[in-house]
């Protein structure tokens, strides 16, 4: 079999570090849903112009919804980042010899200052909705940086301990069509992603009622706030056939490829349950709850495709005398 050689017997498993990842993991996903909360709420001015203060009080009176909102994001969004930063410094202090961790780390900690830039900007200029509407994709890269470290350390520590997990099958052989099919699709969802996040910012959520028709039509055709609707609604379809399409062909690989074949069948029943809790939001007229539903779905399709494409590199064993690890050499043993 063709057994990734990871471990020269001197790795230090990420026992306790793997853990620390999901909680971390959990802490972006809650950042992402807080934020997201806040804008939906029009809640962004709850603690007016202060900052870090919040209305002129290190504790404000939480008696509106605005403030209690405002403040849970501030404090929730700080508390989090600081998690996360902690996750990566240490998981590049033990790993920083695989490439995955230290891409991985770069991407969380780089879109955490960039996603905070935009919402300081936010405070000083008037962002126009196509910049707006790059926040909660950079907020998705900025999880997915922490959820895929938190993979990696995952398989790298079942590999470890001699199980067959995705390392392993990294390295198994995937026809290069594939292999691109799962790359382009990941590009394709961010396109979708900032399509939608662009409807939402034009306020033209509405702008299509009923559903699967867009005001009664099948065609409603492309200018304004209805075009704008309608192609985030065409872009959806377009995606749940590149999921089927990647289902149908992942099929006759099941067995040497387990892990895209299971992740493109979870992929697809997601793809179908963002559809619709998409329908649901448009029937329920902007629905708060369909809303969050809408969104929370999308951060976990997110994270399907975004592991389905990390499947898709192969795993380049780094030798465990590599000059960084030399360097703290006596490396400590197995569990
Ligand atoms: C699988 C494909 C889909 C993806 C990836 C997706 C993604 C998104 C995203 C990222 C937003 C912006 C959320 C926000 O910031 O407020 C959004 C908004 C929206 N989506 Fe989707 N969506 C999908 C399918 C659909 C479908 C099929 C429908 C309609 C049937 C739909 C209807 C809407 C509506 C109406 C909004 C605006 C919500 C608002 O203004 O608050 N989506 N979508």
């Amino acid at each position: 079999m063709n057994h990734v050689q990871l471990s020269d017997g001197k790795v230090k498993p990420a026992r306790y570090l793997k853990w620390f990842g999901v909680f971390s993991s959990i802490g972006m996903f809650i950042i992402n849903f807080i934020g997201f909360l806040d804008t939906q709420t029009n809640s962004a001015e709850g603690c007016g112009p202060d900052w870090p203060l919040c209305n002129g009080q290190v504790l404000p009176s939480l008696d509106n919804t605005h403030v209690i909102i405002e403040f849970m994001h501030r404090f929730l969004v700080g508390f989090f980042a600081i998690i996360a930063v902690i996750f990566v410094v240490w998981a590049l202090a033990k790993y920083r010899h695989f490439r995955e961790v230290r891409i991985f780390s770069w991407l969380a900690v780089g879109f955490i200052v960039i996603q905070s830039a935009l919402g300081a900007l936010a405070v000083v200029f008037v962002n126009p909705p196509e910049v707006l509407a790059l926040h909660l994709g950079f907020g998705l890269l900025a999880m997915g940086g922490v959820g895929l470290l938190t993979i990696f350390l995952f398989q790298y520590d079942r590999h470890v301990c001699g199980e067959n997990a995705g390392l392993f099958y990294r390295n198994q052989p995937l026809p290069k069509t594939l292999l691109h099919l799962i790359r382009w699709t990941w590009v394709y969802m961010f396109g979708a992603i900032y399509l939608g996040s662009d409807v939402a910012f034009h306020n033209a959520g509405t702008a299509c009622s009923g559903w699967p028709l867009c005001n009664g039509e099948v065609f409603p055709g492309f200018s304004g706030n209805v075009g704008l609707v309608f192609s985030h609604r065409l872009v959806a379809v377009g995606f749940a056939f590149l999921s089927l399409w990647l289902l149908i062909s992942l099929r006759r690989m099941k067995e040497e490829r387990r892990d895209l074949y299971a992740g493109s069948q979870t992929l697809f029943v997601m793809i179908i349950l963002q559809i619709l809790s998409g329908a649901w939001v448009v029937l329920s007229h902007l629905n708060l709850n369909a809303d969050l539903l809408h969104v929370s779905l999308l951060m976990i399709l997110f994270m399907v495709l975004s592991y389905l494409t990390l499947q898709t590199f192969p795993f380049h064993n780094v030798s465990m005398q590599s000059k960084s690890v030399r360097a703290k050499k006596p490396v400590a043993t197995h569990r």
